[in-house]
């Protein structure tokens, strides 16, 4: 959620900024209470039915769902109704119930339109420069989250980051490896580097430059520990002049930031 605070000062988000916070912060603060205030969605033509009725034909989906952090969770149908679960993001089903097949009904897999209902500040961060591409439907949400079971990021079921990490690897083999000099920081997730969702930086990094190195790596801030006035110490060597040369992985120096098969030093 901190991170949306970042997009305040784009026009484009302001001119929709209070509805988006009220909304957003109205499903924050009623977490707890299991309710929300934002609006269900709609399909013309049907009304809620309740989630009871979806088990004769998901019944899979229906046994995980119930420890699902989204089952917490309710929305508000027009008639000041509150439905909970499936429908929040499916819409009212009562003409996909009588029909029994797979129509009438919001499949968010195609569209992330529901989930923007409450997480609209996604909206934006999709339309950073450098983003997936889930506004225009070539990718969904649900390539990363199943939101049916547990907590809602993919794979994370035993909590692991590594699980994460698979959630990316799945289509990103490449950076998967092994690699004869893995860098640890894969083992702190790809998010420890990316924004998934999106970044005004390119490759979606969530620093442009060696900021997003030191993070982890400048020992001693700039000053300190007697290296003189500028002194950047990164594994124990100076790298004021190197970083003169550009980022730390556009330099010529670590160009392989996944892993190398060459060199420790994380060179090609
Ligand atoms: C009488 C059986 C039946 C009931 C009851 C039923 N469904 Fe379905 N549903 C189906 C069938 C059949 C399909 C198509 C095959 C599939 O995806 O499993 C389907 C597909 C779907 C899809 C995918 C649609 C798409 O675009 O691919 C969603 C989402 C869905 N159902 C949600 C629900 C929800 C939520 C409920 C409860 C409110 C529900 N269903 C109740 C039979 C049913
Ligand atoms: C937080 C939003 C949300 C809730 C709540 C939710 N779903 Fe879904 N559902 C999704 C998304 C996203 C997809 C598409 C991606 C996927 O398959 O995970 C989906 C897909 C489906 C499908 C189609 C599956 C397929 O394989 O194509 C069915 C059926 C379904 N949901 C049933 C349910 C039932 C039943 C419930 C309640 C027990 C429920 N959903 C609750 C978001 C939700
Ligand atoms: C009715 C409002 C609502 C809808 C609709 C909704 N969410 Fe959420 N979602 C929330 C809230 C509130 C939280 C924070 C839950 C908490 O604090 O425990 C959350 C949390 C999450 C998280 C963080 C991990 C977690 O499980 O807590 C993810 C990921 C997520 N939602 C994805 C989605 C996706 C994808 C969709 C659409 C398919 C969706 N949500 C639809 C309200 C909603
Ligand atoms: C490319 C994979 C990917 C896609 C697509 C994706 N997410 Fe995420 N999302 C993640 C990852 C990874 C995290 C965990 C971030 C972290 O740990 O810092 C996350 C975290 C979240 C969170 C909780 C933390 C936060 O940033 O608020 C929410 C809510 C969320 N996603 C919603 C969505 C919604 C809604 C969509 C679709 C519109 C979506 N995500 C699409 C990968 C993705
Ligand atoms: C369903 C497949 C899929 C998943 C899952 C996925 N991505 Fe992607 N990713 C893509 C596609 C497709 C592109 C766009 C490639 C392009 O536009 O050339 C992309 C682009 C990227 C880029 C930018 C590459 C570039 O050349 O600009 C990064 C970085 C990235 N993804 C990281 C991640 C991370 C981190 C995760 C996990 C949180 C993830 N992806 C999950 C399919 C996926
Ligand atoms: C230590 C930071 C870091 C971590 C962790 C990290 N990346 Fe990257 N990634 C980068 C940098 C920096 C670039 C840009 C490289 C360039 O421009 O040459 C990049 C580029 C990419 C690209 C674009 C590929 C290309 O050749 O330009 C993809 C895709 C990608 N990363 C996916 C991932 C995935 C998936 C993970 C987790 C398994 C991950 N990254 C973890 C720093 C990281
Ligand atoms: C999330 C923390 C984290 C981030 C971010 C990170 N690293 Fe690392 N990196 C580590 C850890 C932990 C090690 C292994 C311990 C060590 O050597 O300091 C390591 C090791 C290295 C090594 C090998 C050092 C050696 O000689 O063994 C290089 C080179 C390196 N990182 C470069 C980078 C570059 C370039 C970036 C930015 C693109 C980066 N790191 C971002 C955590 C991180």
């Amino acid at each position: 959620m901190n991170k949306g605070l970042r997009y305040l000062a784009k026009p484009w988000f302001l001119s929709s900024a209070l509805i988006v916070w009220s909304a957003f912060f109205a499903a924050c603060m009623n977490s707890q209470s299991g309710q929300t205030q934002v609006a269900a969605p709609a399909i013309s033509g049907a009304t809620f039915v309740g989630a009871k009725e979806c088990i004769a034909c998901h019944e899979e989906k229906s046994n995980s769902f119930a420890h699902a952090s989204h089952a917490r969770l309710s929305v508000i149908a027009p008639d000041g109704k509150e439905i909970s679960s499936c429908e929040s993001c499916h819409g009212p089903a009562s003409l996909h119930v009588k029909a029994g097949d797979g129509k009438h009904i919001i499949n968010p897999g195609k569209s992330p339109e529901s989930c923007f209902k409450c997480h609209v500040e996604k909206r934006g961060e999709f339309s950073l420069p450098n983003a997936h591409q889930v506004l225009n439907g070539k990718m969904s949400c649900g390539d990363c989250h199943d939101v049916h079971e547990g907590n809602a990021i993919k794979g994370s079921g035993a909590a692991t980051l590594e699980a994460e990490n698979e959630t990316c690897t799945k289509c990103h083999t490449q950076q998967q490896g092994p690699y004869v000099f893995p860098h640890q920081a894969m083992r702190e997730g790809c998010v420890s580097c990316h924004n998934p969702h999106g970044s005004v930086n390119k490759k979606m990094l969530a620093q442009r430059d060696a900021n997003l190195c030191n993070k982890c790596h400048v020992e001693h801030p700039q000053g300190l520990s007697g290296g003189g006035p500028g002194y950047i110490n990164v594994g124990g060597e100076d790298h004021r002049t190197r970083l003169q040369n550009g980022n730390c992985w556009t330099a010529g120096c670590h160009e392989a930031v996944h892993g190398s098969n060459a060199s420790k030093a994380l060179r090609y």
